[in-house]
């Protein structure tokens, strides 16, 4: 007899299942290669959660449900996850993108007070419900291209109560999204001006005020530690002032100027180090070693115009664990498409298909401590899925410069299509888009 399940997703044409491997992350070195690919493949779905995959035979033989959702000509791999994002700001700079363009540098930009500085004045000049549906609308962005857990940090408020403000309102927005989404505490992003003469007493700022009040708004905090900005001292100590007060730790390390980022992070024990384009032998060494994942963010070097990928082939040979992410952001990358950055990823860091699949999966949900729950399709886990318009996941990378998102699927129902002129009736055939019977937004 068939079991009865809510929901059942048929017909993939490829069903990308990462069953392959362990349900639990991170995938280091060949492991990455583990997908698992079921041809003509299902899901059968519970509560929001995986039951089953397989072929459509043997579920359709195994399961029965009153909603079955055709997914005929699409590619369908678990949801994306974005671990390194920062979509509470208030307005864009298009304008730098063009000087940038014009041969101006984005450090001499944030020099000159443009930059960071810009969004903090526009996220303290923004009315809190403003910031909020600013920051809806970026949190739908990420769903539309097939992110379904996002990582987001604040740290364009940069006072004890534009922070607070930015928390709040990633709150807020995330209350009425339904994507999972972790919050990060980015105060230590930039010297603030009116702390740019005695930027000891914004060090201590952070530590001794904005840390211990602002705590229990945030999962993570996440410091800039690059020369110029927040220096191997600092980072230590705010990242040690983070950690009494509860939160876990992120580091943006070794992004313009080699500074040590990557073994500071190892050795605090961050969950992550960002960027590290500039990333030394040690460091690779440092985190091989260790369960700091190395989240690589290809779009902010390719949008700023930079040669100094991050040595992704060296980093996975020596069994670092791997992950990708947009850095959505004003400035340094305004992206919100992880198809774009797998990309980018496979052309100037030489990833293969499955290495990308992998970076944007289950490793970025280790990182966030949310292997058990996203990231592949074991039973179990949430329903989670992107449903994408192309041949075949070997085309994950190759199509590129269109969102090949067909529709996002969260908790096993459909949030989001992009698909209704290609096929008007298709929501008629059993998709149900009302997203109020999705699931609320985990903090
Ligand atoms: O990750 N590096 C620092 N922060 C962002 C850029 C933020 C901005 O320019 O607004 C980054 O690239
Ligand atoms: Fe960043």
């Amino acid at each position: 007899m068939a079991e009865p399940v809510d929901r059942l997703f048929v017909h993939c044409r490829e069903l990308v299942t990462l069953c392959d491997g362990e349900a639990r992350g991170p995938r280091r070195g060949d492991r990455m290669r583990d997908l698992g690919v079921v041809a003509d493949g299902a899901v059968a779905v519970r509560d929001g959660r995986v039951v089953a995959t397989g072929t459509t035979d043997r579920i359709g033989r195994d399961y029965r449900a009153a909603e079955e959702l055709d997914l005929s000509g699409f590619v369908v791999l678990p949801g994306f996850v974005d671990c390194h994002t920062h979509p509470v700001f208030a307005r864009t700079r298009e304008n730098e993108f063009h000087m940038r363009c014009a041969g101006a540098d984005y450090m001499a930009i944030a020099a000159a007070g443009g930059g960071i500085l810009s969004s903090m004045r526009a996220v303290r000049e923004a009315s809190f419900d403003d910031l909020v549906e600013r920051t809806e609308r970026n949190l739908w962005g990420f769903a539309a291209h097939g992110t379904t857990t996002v990582e987001c940090k604040t740290g364009y408020g940069l006072s004890l109560a534009d922070e607070k403000k930015s928390l709040e309102a990633l709150a807020a927005a995330a209350a009425v999204v339904p994507l999972t989404v972790k919050r990060t505490f980015l105060g230590a992003h930039e010297f603030p001006p009116e702390y740019r003469s005695d930027r000891e007493a914004y060090v201590r700022l952070l530590c001794d005020e904005m840390l211990p009040q602002l705590a229990k708004l945030a999962d993570y905090c996440d410091v800039f530690a690059e020369p110029g900005v927040f220096d191997a001292a600092q980072s230590e100590r705010i990242l040690a002032a983070a950690r009494a007060a509860g939160l876990r730790l992120r580091v943006h390390a070794d992004e313009i100027q080699p500074m040590g980022g990557a073994e500071l992070a190892v050795r605090l024990g961050a969950d992550s180090a960002d960027h590290l384009g500039r990333i030394s032998d040690e460091g690779i060494r440092a985190m091989a070693a260790s369960d700091t994942v190395g989240v690589l963010l290809p779009g902010t070097i390719f949008f700023l115009g930079k040669p100094h990928y991050a040595p992704a082939r060296r980093m996975i040979a020596a069994g670092c664990a791997v992950a990708l992410a947009t850095d959505f952001n004003p400035g340094s990358c305004h992206t919100q498409s992880m198809t774009l950055i797998q990309t980018i990823a496979c052309v100037q860091m030489k990833m293969t298909a499955e290495e990308v699949v992998t970076a944007a999966t289950i490793n970025p949900a280790f990182s966030l401590q949310l292997d058990g729950e996203v990231g592949t399709l074991h039973p179990g886990k949430r329903a989670d899925l992107c449903v994408l318009d192309i041949p075949s996941w070997r085309a994950i990378g190759y199509a590129f410069g269109g969102n090949p998102v067909a529709m996002t699927i969260k908790n096993g129902t459909p949030i989001l299509a992009n698909i209704s002129e290609r096929d008007p009736d298709w929501f008629a055939r059993g998709a149900d888009l009302d997203p109020s019977r999705g699931p609320s937004a985990t903090h």
